[in-house]
């Protein structure tokens, strides 16, 4: 018998749904505007997942750095019997945090993908055959029913993905977290900080164009389920440092006059030459900044780690008597 166990709260006939009213929307407005959870189609994590390993893409070696170095001081200060992980992926980097926790009952991965749930579980258990896995097909965003699982829990949230949030989402994101916590549980977060422009916007421009194919991707994901008729090198990949926000934004910018039609939505969007569409906000932190969201949504910073070249930082809250 084993001991993986998958709950699926998100169907195809959701994600359709979701993905039209976004496409609907965000390419009748000015100006236009995609929302980043659509480019992780299979090709689209795979062409993630490459980003990783890019020299530009320093945060998930700096991530991984400081979840190598701390593993122990985070495994001891959470004492948790249970691992919950919102946007697990391929689960890559939990692997270091689950090896320092002797005491681990079970591991809730928590995805939109579902091949990248199973890979993730598959590989865990040969590595782990004590450990429950219940993994659940979910889009972190929504409010989360967890299932039973012993206390208490650790809730990791890596990668930076808490940046790809605008700030309004952050802040109902962080408050349906806080109300999963129980007295005595911990919540992990990953984030990239503001630094060097050049530096940010290489990351986010690679010179081998991978980031512009996974940029690109996005148009293909829409071609293919909604039955639209983007050329995908009619778009040019744009990655700009917003000073005054501290975020970079990844647009894609048209390079001629077009007009575009989505069968699915009976549509034509009309593009001019160097119109963009908005399709990715990554926000880069400083740790005052943490410290306030975590505190409005009733979290408490108990502790922050970083990477040696001080890129990108790790921190650890508990919930917060304070602000409920
Ligand atoms: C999903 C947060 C890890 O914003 O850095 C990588 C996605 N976009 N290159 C990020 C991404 C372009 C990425 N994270």
């Amino acid at each position: 018998m084993s001991d993986f166990q998958l709950t699926r709260t998100l169907d195809e006939h959701t994600a359709e749904t979701a993905l039209r009213a976004d496409v609907a929307r965000g390419l009748t407005r000015t100006p236009k505007a995609l929302p980043p959870k659509w480019f992780y189609d299979a090709r689209g994590s795979e062409l993630f997942e490459e980003i990783t390993r890019l020299p530009e893409y320093y945060p998930t070696r700096a991530e991984r750095e400081i979840l190598l170095e701390r593993a122990q001081e985070i495994a001891s200060a959470s004492g948790a019997r249970t691992l919950v992980e919102l946007g697990s992926g391929s689960s890559e980097k939990t692997r270091h945090l689950i090896e320092a926790m002797p005491a681990l009952d079970t591991y809730i991965p928590v995805d939109v993908s579902e091949s990248a749930l199973a890979g993730a579980a598959r590989t865990l258990l040969e590595e782990h055959p004590g450990l429950r896995v219940h993994a659940l097909l979910a889009d972190f965003t929504r409010a989360l029913r967890l299932p039973a699982s012993p206390g208490p829990r650790l809730v990791v949230f890596l990668g930076g993905t808490i940046g790809n949030l605008l700030p309004p989402e952050r802040a109902v994101f962080l408050a349906s977290v806080r109300a999963m916590l129980s007295p005595g549980d911990t919540l992990l977060i990953g984030t990239d900080l503001v630094k060097d422009e050049a530096v940010l916007v290489a990351a986010y421009d690679d010179a081998q164009g991978v980031t512009a194919e996974f940029n690109q991707n996005v148009l293909a994901v829409i071609n293919r389920e909604l039955g639209a008729d983007f050329h995908t090198a009619d778009f040019a990949h744009v990655a700009v440092w917003n000073r005054e926000q501290e975020w970079i934004e990844m647009r894609l910018r048209a390079r001629s006059d077009l007009l575009v039609k989505i069968r699915a939505l009976d549509l034509v969007v009309p593009f001019t030459a160097g119109e963009e569409i908005l399709t990715e906000v990554s926000a880069k932190f400083r740790q005052e900044g943490v410290r306030k969201e975590l505190a409005s949504a009733g979290l408490e910073l108990v502790q922050w780690w970083t990477d040696a070249a001080g890129r990108f930082a790790l921190s650890l809250s508990v919930a917060g008597g304070a602000e409920r």
